[in-house]
């Protein structure tokens, strides 16, 4: 059994911290949040330690492992301290909203051996994983185009929102990790557009976007068009298609059930799409914990790691320069500046 302790009791960390305990071959080793109601009640809800500091969680002959859901700011500074005590980890998205934070994490941590996995859950996704699985067997031939479409079900509180780091380091950095893999190759130039039509007076107060479209293109030509909006009134729209020489296939939505009503006055009507992506990905999350424990348990082959984070956090860098600049913009100034 690997002992996991999860830092952060928010949305995600109580999730995660479920579906660790659930794990057949993992189990919680125990929570910290430095908002104690928070620790409290998640350690009480699974009847475990509740940690007084995260220093006492590093340092405890009790946790194997840990796995950061607290706040973005904070992932860096854990990531070094794991590291240090020489604990896999497995860390929510992004490793930090600053490219040199994460330089410097990376400089921090050196060539660790430790696995650092990244929760890029998508890529956990059995859809996504099947559309994938396909191009790789030669299903669709040889790759053209990805494209994903993500549309968050509705705006997050202005908070949030204001805090986020932009919409191309929040939310995007999902989709670039998918596109990246889903191209099999890696991205040289985005291009980026953002507009604000769902919130205009948020966005232009946070120097953001709401709605947005990125085009990413590898050496070879293979291209990827992510399509993003922060309200989408149908609900959480989670799509994508892989076009190829030989046909396309599409990783669909998923919905409540998979019912279809065919009555007088409308056919083909089916049930609401699942609202978020607590639900969407439910299958993901716990994919993505049977994936950190194979790593570390069994010494499987890290899927997603510190360098997938750092090259999704380039590609939202360039995606504003993009936007700022009017024009394609190569990968190579991103990690050279
Ligand atoms: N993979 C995904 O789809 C996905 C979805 C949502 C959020 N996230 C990421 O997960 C992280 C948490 O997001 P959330 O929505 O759960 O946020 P949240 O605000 O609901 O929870 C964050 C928790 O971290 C705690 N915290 C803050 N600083 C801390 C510290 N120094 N030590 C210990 N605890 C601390 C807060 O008290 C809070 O309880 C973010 O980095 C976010 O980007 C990923």
């Amino acid at each position: 059994m690997l002992k996991i302790a999860v830092l952060g009791c928010g949305r995600i960390g109580v999730m995660h911290a479920a579906n660790v305990n659930a794990h057949p071959h993992a189990e919680l080793a125990g929570v910290f949040d430095i908002n104690s109601v928070a620790a409290e009640n998640c350690g009480s809800a699974h009847g475990v330690r509740v940690f007084k500091s995260a220093d006492e969680v590093f340092a405890s002959p009790d946790v194997d492992a840990v796995l950061i859901a607290t706040a973005t700011s904070t992932h860096s500074d854990y990531i070094e301290a794991a590291v240090r005590a020489e604990k896999p980890v497995l860390c929510e998205k992004p490793i930090d909203l600053d490219l040199k934070r994460v330089e410097l994490c990376k400089s921090r941590i050196g060539d660790t051996s430790l696995p650092i996995m990244l929760g890029f859950v998508r890529r956990f996704d059995p859809g996504h994983r099947a559309a994938r699985q396909a191009f790789l067997d030669g299903e669709i031939g040889n790759l053209h185009q990805v494209v994903i479409t993500s549309r968050d079900p509705g705006m997050a509180p202005d908070a949030y929102i204001e805090a986020s780091g932009g919409i191309f380091r929040d939310m995007t950095i999902h989709d670039f990790d998918l596109a990246r893999f889903m191209l099999g190759e890696e991205i040289e130039t985005v291009s980026a557009t953002g507009s604000r039509l769902v919130d205009p007076a948020l966005m232009e107060k946070c120097n953001d976007y709401d709605t947005v479209v990125a085009v990413l293109v590898t050496k070879s030509g293979r291209q990827a068009v992510i399509t993003n909006s922060r309200e989408a009134a149908y609900g959480y729209d989670q799509r994508v298609e892989l076009f190829g020489s030989k046909g396309m296939v599409v990783s669909e939505n998923r919905r409540m059930n998979h019912v279809t009503k065919h009555v007088k006055d409308a056919t083909n009507v089916s049930a609401p799409l699942l609202n978020f992506f607590i639900e969407r990905y439910a299958e993901a999350f716990n994919a993505e914990i049977g994936h950190f424990v194979d790593v570390v348990e069994n010494g499987a082959l890290l899927e997603v790691g510190f360098e997938d984070g750092r090259l999704a956090l380039i590609l939202a860098e360039a995606a504003f320069k993009s936007i700022a600049e009017g024009r394609a913009v190569r990968i190579a100034e991103i990690a050279r500046s």
